[in-house]
């Protein structure tokens, strides 16, 4: 077993989203994980206040899933995905179907959130093509959206370090809504605010500006999280929905960290009452024990584009490892537990007592803001001056040390935990969060 006295070279692995130098000269590594709780290879446990990157919803080591995955591997290692399938790659299709809003039950695999993302774009060109309005290539995203890290993904999504670099090679075409955080009016605020419908109103302005004929799709992530968790202004998602179904553009919504549980519900979709024609996903469908994401789409966009077609493939779009029967086996044993343990009730029971822990520390040391919905609490931190970011580092380095993983983004800490998160463990992340926050300059 790997301790922190026989730890391999660290050289040759280039970390994605990582401060590759000072990870390796300080690593964080972790050698277990069951339930609640990661074992670090330095050997002390961990609560897991992220369900990892908000995608291990059930928890750790779910035995049922343990055992699909390798039953799985022993009987069908892979099946090649165009033009061959294999019967649970249906059968998950049905079960992810069943969790999502009605009229939305043609479902797409894929591997990860970004291919998600990318394949749902695509979705819309196709789409509107179909129905002989290609013109329609105009897609519209939001600033400090995160829809992962295709192309097509950061050309919509709106966190500028993840653009800038590559900002001469985006996709043409695109035009972003404003953002809807603002603290001098929404500062505390438990739940969705009350101010900030009218952001909504942006999306007239962008259509006067290019003329509805060419846009073929608004992409927003109904609850805003890798950014630090934005929460929805009510009215304002309505909003959305209204004008972009009166100028026949698609609405989508990226789920990938709201589908399966995270608000109460099986989706932010169902949870806002607002039904979207796409709705991306991925993390906790396979609750993250193997790669897997999918996009539902509305059975009239998914029929257009197959009728458009008069024979042969109808969309030139795939992946070698769609419905891995991997993903498939594990997508079916978790959404088999969901269902068993009731977590999204679960979830939604426990977001009350969630709410009331987070909000305690809107008068603690550094705080500027406290916010939440279902399981998913921000809490935002005034910068240190002359270092935006680097307060939040160390709270995240502390807390770890002091065994609770919380996220960060810039100065706003992310708290997202499975939805088996008992009420003392909820208490714990909050008191641990306070207790460092008092030792940070
Ligand atoms: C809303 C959203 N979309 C897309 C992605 C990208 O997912 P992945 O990292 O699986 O590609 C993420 C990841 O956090 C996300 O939060």
């Amino acid at each position: 077993m790997t301790t922190q006295a026989n730890l391999p070279d660290l050289s040759h692995l280039w970390m994605p989203f990582t401060a590759n130098r000072q990870f390796k000269e300080q690593p964080r590594l972790l050698a277990k994980a069951k339930g609640m709780y990661y074992t670090a290879v330095a050997g002390h446990q961990v609560l897991d206040g992220t369900s990892g990157l908000w995608c291990v919803n059930a928890g750790h080591g779910r035995q049922e899933i343990v055992e699909a995955i390798s039953r799985q591997a022993s009987e069908l290692d892979y099946a090649p995905s165009f033009q061959l399938g294999h019967a649970d790659s249906f059968r998950a299709a049905s079960a992810v179907a069943n969790l999502m809003p009605e009229g939305l039950d043609r479902i797409f695999f894929t591997n990860s959130g970004s291919e998600s993302v990318d394949t749902s774009l695509k979705i819309a060109l196709a789409y509107h093509r179909a129905r002989g309005e290609g013109q329609r290539t105009r897609l519209i995203g939001r600033e400090r959206g995160y829809h992962g890290v295709g192309f097509g993904g950061i050309s919509v999504g709106g966190i500028s370090p993840n653009r800038k670099t590559f900002s001469g090679a985006l996709l043409p075409g695109v035009d972003h809504l404003p953002h809807t955080h603002d603290l001098s009016k929404n500062a505390n605020t438990r739940g969705q605010p009350a101010w900030g419908e009218h952001f909504a109103d942006e999306l007239e302005r962008i259509v006067a500006l290019h003329d509805a004929s060419t846009i073929a799709a608004v992409i927003v992530e109904p609850l805003a999280g890798s950014t630090g968790v934005l929460i929805p202004p009510k009215g304002y998602l309505e909003k959305l929905r209204a004008i972009t179904q009166k100028y026949g553009i698609l609405l989508i919504f990226d789920e990938v960290i709201t589908g399966f549980g995270r608000l109460g519900a099986s989706t932010a979709s169902a949870y806002f009452g607002v039904t979207p024609d796409i709705i991306t996903m991925a993390k906790g469908i396979s609750n993250a024990a193997i790669p897997a994401g999918a996009v539902a789409v509305k059975r009239e966009v998914h029929d257009a584009i197959l009728a458009a077609s008069a024979s042969g493939i109808e969309f030139f779009h795939g992946y070698t490892y769609s419905a891995h029967p991997m993903a498939t086996a594990a997508i079916l044993a978790t959404l088999g537990i969901y269902e068993n343990d009731q977590l999204f009730k679960r979830a939604a029971d426990m977001s009350q007592t969630f709410e009331d822990a987070a909000h305690k520390l809107e008068n603690a040391r550094h705080v500027i803001d406290v916010r939440n919905l279902g399981l998913v609490a921000g809490i935002e931190l005034k910068p240190r001056d002359g270092a935006p970011g680097a307060r939040a580092a160390e709270v995240f380095a502390k807390c770890f040390d002091k065994g609770v993983l919380v996220r960060y983004t810039g100065d706003i800490l992310a708290i997202s935990p499975p939805l088996i998160i008992e009420e003392e463990q909820i208490q714990h992340i909050f008191q641990t969060i306070g207790d460092v926050l008092k030792t940070v300059e």
